[in-house]
């Protein structure tokens, strides 16, 4: 077994392992970015095209389908040609819809470039976790692969603002002619950024142990660990894989019944307690009880704010307490300021600042759990052979509850009101709750290897 002080990286590695884990990280930026982006551009798109209500929602959301397709395929296309070659795939899948859906001029066209621009998304929003957690040093992958939830919230953030200030540079019919296309078009910018970079970091060297280019993967493994301890993490590496192949059907394992589960669950109650309504309409939540649209801007931008601050508290915890007590803490926050939101809605004392203090509340719980540890969990819970199949189907499952939550939140605020519609979403963070408390197991400081012959 490796010892924990075997595996710590000198001080002189870490600089390199923090670079190549920005690297990948800046591919949730570019998640974050992208997914936020047609919150501004949306309105200004159904001028342009006269979209009716059903074709809005189409406009908006084509882009979370493709995120299902590229989660779904991204995985069996990481294990078969590696996590770089596919990584590089992406950020040209970032770039290109991003300059498409900003220059066409009919509706079809732009939503095939967001449906393409999403596969983009979807296929890094698994690869980017993975390959940070096969290439990080124990005792700081969860750490390491927080920074890309980091990243995700800051490519939210970011684009929030650079959509206001776009939308602020002319007037309404300027907007509709070209406020839109700024929008979307910006994200070039970025995603150009992201593909230069990537040729700069090493293939995975756990994909390139299961490939059998032992002395690559050792390379990597020794700029990273040292020469001592790669050494042995090569050893462990080799013994988990030895000769077994992973396909689909390895999924139906008995023993990675209990992983997979885990997963699958996180990933679902990840979306379906709720984040994404309260990010995405937020404003429109604001604005129903009351409060203008400058005050219903603050809120969001403190939202977001606290996503952030509480994410740095995370990336400083969860190698420290674990995951196991942030996802129990963080959702007990979550459901009790669930169910006071609920209260402020039902009593209709949602006009004072108690509504702001109990969805920040809700915020802050979920980015020390919910936000980060599905994405930390997903990439370490699953044995090599099979990581890339099995959390594509996690992060699948992810994606459907996006979806799922996106499409159904506005009906649900419609039909039963503000503060059912929170009380569904304690519910389910009650679900998880219990589900975490009984079935998910510590994994801070433990090889992937450890973790592996744990199930
Ligand atoms: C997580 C969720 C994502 C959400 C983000 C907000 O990454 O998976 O859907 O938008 O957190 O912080």
């Amino acid at each position: 077994m490796t010892e924990k002080a075997d595996v710590a990286p000198a001080g002189s590695r870490l600089p390199y392992i923090i670079l190549i884990t920005s690297v990948a990280a800046f591919g949730g930026f570019l998640f974050g970015y992208d997914t936020a982006v047609i919150a501004g551009a949306i309105g200004y798109l159904q001028v342009r095209f006269n979209l009716s209500p059903l074709m809005v929602g189409w406009a908006a959301s084509a882009a979370i389908w493709g995120c299902v397709l590229g989660a779904m395929s991204a995985g069996y296309l990481s294990d078969r040609y590696g996590r770089k070659a596919v990584l590089i795939g992406t950020a040209v899948l970032f770039a290109l819809p991003a300059y498409g859906s900003a220059v066409v001029d009919d509706l079809t066209s732009f939503i095939i470039m967001r449906l393409l621009g999403g596969v983009g998304v979807g296929a890094a929003s698994m690869l980017c976790p993975m390959y940070i957690s096969e290439i990080a040093p124990p005792h700081i992958r969860g750490r390491l692969v927080t920074l890309y939830q980091l990243a995700i919230v800051l490519g939210i953030n970011i684009i929030y603002v650079i959509n206001l200030k776009i939308s602020q540079a002319g007037d309404q019919a300027w907007n509709v002619a070209n406020g839109w296309r700024y929008m979307l078009g910006s994200e070039v910018i970025p995603a150009v950024v992201f593909f230069v970079l990537l040729f700069f970091v090493p293939e995975s060297p756990r994909w390139l142990a299961a490939q059998s280019k032992g002395d690559a993967a050792k390379k990597i493994l020794e700029k990273i660990n040292g020469s001592a301890v790669s050494l042995k993490v090569y050893a462990e590496i080799s013994e988990s894989l030895h000769d077994e192949k992973g396909g689909w059907r390895d999924l139906m394992d008995q023993k990675l019944r209990k992983p997979l589960l885990i997963g699958v669950v996180l990933a679902l109650f990840s979306q379906i307690t709720g984040i994404n309504a309260v990010i995405y309409y937020a404003p429109e939540i604001f604005k129903s009880i009351g409060f203008g649209a400058e005050s219903a801007f603050t809120q969001t931008i403190i939202i977001g704010l606290v996503n952030l601050l509480f994410t740095c508290l995370a990336i400083w915890l969860i190698d420290r307490a674990g995951r196991r007590s942030l996802l129990i803490w963080g959702v007990a926050v979550m459901v009790i300021c669930l169910f006071a939101t609920g209260i402020c809605f039902h009593f209709h004392v949602d006009q004072g600042p108690w509504l702001l203090i109990f969805i920040l509340g809700y915020i802050a719980g979920f980015a020390v759990s919910l936000g980060p540890i599905p994405w930390v969990l997903m990439s370490e819970i699953f044995p090599t052979r099979i990581r890339g199949i099995a959390m594509s189907l996690a992060t699948l499952v992810l994606w459907v509850g996006v979806v799922v939550i996106t499409q159904l939140t506005p009906y649900f605020l419609e039909t039963f009101g503000g503060a059912s519609t929170f009380w569904i979403f304690m519910v389910n963070a009650v679900i998880i709750w219990i589900f975490t408390f009984k079935k998910i197991p510590e994994t801070k400081n433990r090889t992937l290897e450890e973790i592996e012959r744990s199930w």
